[in-house]
């Protein structure tokens, strides 16, 4: 290869990475709104997707169109640790036959965590929903390995079968 071909293709390489490295400069200062409105061909696109996921319905809402057969259907994910039927055996979890309106981590015999024990007052509906949202936000240090239920449909169903199950269950509250 020639001196000057050689030259020519060096100085062309060193052109292409000059290009290339503005363009890095470049994106890494553009805001990801813009970005993403340059890609996807629109600002209205952009603002879509940045707009907020609708908001949860408040529970005595979610409770009144609850479906406690759907619920029991949810709580399949809890048997691995609970037990639903009245006098059923400890698993991992204490047993859950009656368990709204209880006091918590009542159950005698079963071992609760300090996490749980200091939580203190009965299980209503809120605070069971709060709870099943995400145990580990609820009370950090708790026992109960389980992730949560995001849904909040879902985790009103689950209320509502777990209400199916408890006799002294409070009434529902107001909408
Ligand atoms: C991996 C095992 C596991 C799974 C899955 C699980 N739990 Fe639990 N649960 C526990 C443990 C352990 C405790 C005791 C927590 C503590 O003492 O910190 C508990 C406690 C509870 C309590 C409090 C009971 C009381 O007597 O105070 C409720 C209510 C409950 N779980 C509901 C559920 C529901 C509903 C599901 C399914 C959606 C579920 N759990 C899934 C292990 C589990």
């Amino acid at each position: 290869m020639s001196m000057i071909i050689q030259k020519l293709l060096a100085g062309a390489l060193f052109a292409l990475m000059l290009i290339k490295g503005m363009d890095l400069i470049i994106d890494s200062f553009m805001p990801v709104e813009v970005e993403r409105a340059a890609s996807t061909g629109g600002a209205a696109e952009a603002a879509t997707a940045a707009a907020p996921a609708a908001p949860e319905k408040p529970l005595p809402v979610r409770l009144a169109s609850a479906d406690a057969k759907k619920g029991e259907d949810v709580a399949k994910k809890c048997q691995s640790c609970h037990t639903f039927n009245q006098g059923g055996p400890t698993r991992v979890g204490p047993n859950l036959f009656g368990v709204v309106g209880r006091a918590k981590a009542s159950l005698a015999g079963f071992a609760y965590s300090d996490a749980l024990k200091k939580v203190g007052g009965d299980w209503t509906y809120d605070e069971l929903d709060k709870w099943i949202a995400k145990p580990t936000s609820y009370a950090p240090g708790t026992k109960m390995a389980f992730a949560g239920i995001a849904d909040g449909q879902e985790r009103a169903d689950v209320i509502a079968y777990l209400r199916s199950i408890s006799p002294q269950a409070p009434p529902l509250p107001q909408q």
